[in-house]
């Protein structure tokens, strides 16, 4: 008989709390358990959830919730472009871009990523004459994934400049374009949509700064990178250098589409193929393997059972490789904008708590700042480190070794805690926390790892029921602003028609 949703929560509120060092004292297995390396497009992933509270137990409760929630049938929907994203009637086809979905996706997003692949050629060629530097004009998913990839990957590059201009804020074009030589820049603008009003402000302001700076026909220097070319045309961007990726796609989940145009510029077609092909591996991983070697079904029940039975309220990642520091960036998108919702498909309402708040930062740094909380604080916080076993700089090893010793040390010291007849330094201990280890920040590792991120984020809605697909909750802000300019002050609230009035506007 099986068991219903609410029920199997309860038998895992119910479980009984063992700690880790008591977990790991009983069960001899726990690392085969909760450890595995995978071997993900030519390279080893090492996944260690051994320090979370997950047992055996949860994660056979965890299998039965799968169940109950249709996680296997919703999986294969969403990797066979099925109409996953029902709130907006579509499917959601970011693994296409990768190679798995509907033939037809498939072969759309491969026709689409060869008129890309063109592109970059044709700009390598010099056909834009000598383009020196990349300037790419996004906001959200038009720009975090990007932006992610060429500061992890791209940092030997002789190929590009590249600068990601988001905020309308014109202080961030004005930085990004301050050293680069008007002539010799190519600006692609970014956005699924084409309507987004702080990409083309900043568009409208790109055009005005290469007039300015003496190029004759701005426009011959635009790429368009969106799902609605139509609109890029009417914006006046000429239909050969529009770059179009399918609607399906969704912002979030675009750097794997022509969204990630300057990151093939940047990298070299190759690489850029080698990213979505390693976040092809983790694909097939998530589409077969059984959920407890399932690495972002086996993370998400560790997610599941912080926020749902122990209470906490935020997640936190820590990147310990100055490759992957816009990592944490890159998350907090994914995670709270896919997941941060308060009602079910259905429409009715979520009665547990939905994504936590994910935050974090880069370690060391972060040892000297935040950890104290970590250790001490009151508030229970799972980490998740994520570090490479290879480095690639110049300077000498003993600065890696030192990285990944401390990376380790705070996941020993976050469990073990230590205690003393002090309390002011006395650790409580039993904190759980992930690592993550990849071989080499390279492409496919990284496309591997973000492919991970999504599967997992996906996986966490099935399991509450939610759709990770749409973001309405971001519309309303939007909205008021737009409306602000035609309103008096008088029709709004007390309190934002006084700063309206503040700031003079
Ligand atoms: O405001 C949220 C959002 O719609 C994101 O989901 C999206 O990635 C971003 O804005 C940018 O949208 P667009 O690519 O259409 O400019």
């Amino acid at each position: 008989m099986p068991h219903s949703a609410d029920a199997i929560w309860q038998s895992i509120a119910d479980h009984p709390r063992a700690t880790l060092a008591d977990l790991f004292a009983g069960d001899a297995g726990r690392l085969d358990m909760l450890s595995h390396r995978i071997a993900i497009g030519g390279t080893d992933m090492l996944f260690d959830f051994a320090k979370t509270h997950l047992d055996a137990g949860l994660i056979g409760m965890f299998g039965q919730l799968a169940e109950a929630m249709h996680l296997a049938g919703m999986r294969d929907q969403f990797l066979s472009g099925a109409k996953i994203n029902t709130s907006e009637d579509r499917a959601s086809e970011h693994p296409a871009e990768r190679g798995m979905g509907a033939a037809d996706s498939v072969d759309q997003a491969a026709m689409f990523h060869a008129r890309m692949a063109a592109l970059v050629e044709a700009v390598d060629e010099g056909v834009f004459g000598e383009i020196r530097h990349i300037l790419h004009i996004g906001i959200g998913g038009s720009a975090l994934g990007p932006k992610l990839v060429i500061d992890a990957l791209c940092r030997d590059s002789d190929r590009y400049d590249v600068a990601v201009v988001a905020n309308v804020d014109g202080e961030a074009l004005s930085e990004a374009v301050a050293n680069f030589d008007p002539a010799k820049t190519l600006v692609a603008i970014a956005s699924k949509t084409f309507t987004t009003t702080e990409t083309l402000m900043n568009a409208t302001s790109a055009i005005e700064w290469l007039r300015e700076g003496g190029v004759e026909d701005p426009y011959g220097q635009l790429v368009a990178l969106t799902a609605a070319p139509d609109k890029a045309a009417e914006w006046g961007i000429d239909e050969t250098r529009i770059l179009p990726f399918s609607e399906t796609v969704g912002g979030r989940y675009s750097v794997w589409s022509s969204i990630g145009f300057p990151v093939a510029l940047a990298l070299g077609n190759e690489g850029f193929a080698a990213f979505r092909a390693g976040a092809l591996a983790m694909d097939q991983h998530f589409a077969t393997a059984p959920w407890e070697r399932n690495m972002p079904v086996l993370a998400a029940f560790a997610d599941l059972y912080y926020t749902q039975t122990r209470g906490c309220q935020t997640r936190a990642a820590f990147a310990y490789d100055e490759r992957l520091r816009l990592l944490p960036d890159y998350l907090q998108q994914l995670e709270m904008e896919s997941n941060g919702k308060r009602v079910k498909r259905d429409g009715s309402a979520l009665t547990r708590p939905s994504a936590p708040i994910t935050w974090g930062g880069v370690g060391t740094d972060a040892q000297h700042a935040v950890f104290q909380l970590l250790h001490q604080g009151t508030h229970l916080i799972p980490v998740e480190f994520i570090a490479a076993r290879l480095s690639v700089h110049e300077f000498d090893e003993a600065h890696h070794r030192a990285l990944l010793t401390n990376c380790f040390a705070q996941g020993a010291a976050l469990m073990q805690g230590k205690s003393s007849d002090d309390p002011q330094r006395s650790y409580p201990g039993d904190r759980p926390s992930a690592t993550i280890l990849l071989d080499s920040v390279d492409p496919a590792s990284l496309g591997a790892l973000l492919a991970f991120y999504e599967h997992r984020t996906f996986a966490n809605a099935m399991l509450l029921g939610i759709n990770p697909f749409d973001q309405f909750g971001v519309e309303l802000g939007k909205e008021i602003a737009k409306s602000m300019g035609n309103r008096q002050s008088g029709d709004f609230d007390p309190s934002t028609a006084a700063l309206i009035e503040a700031a003079g506007l």
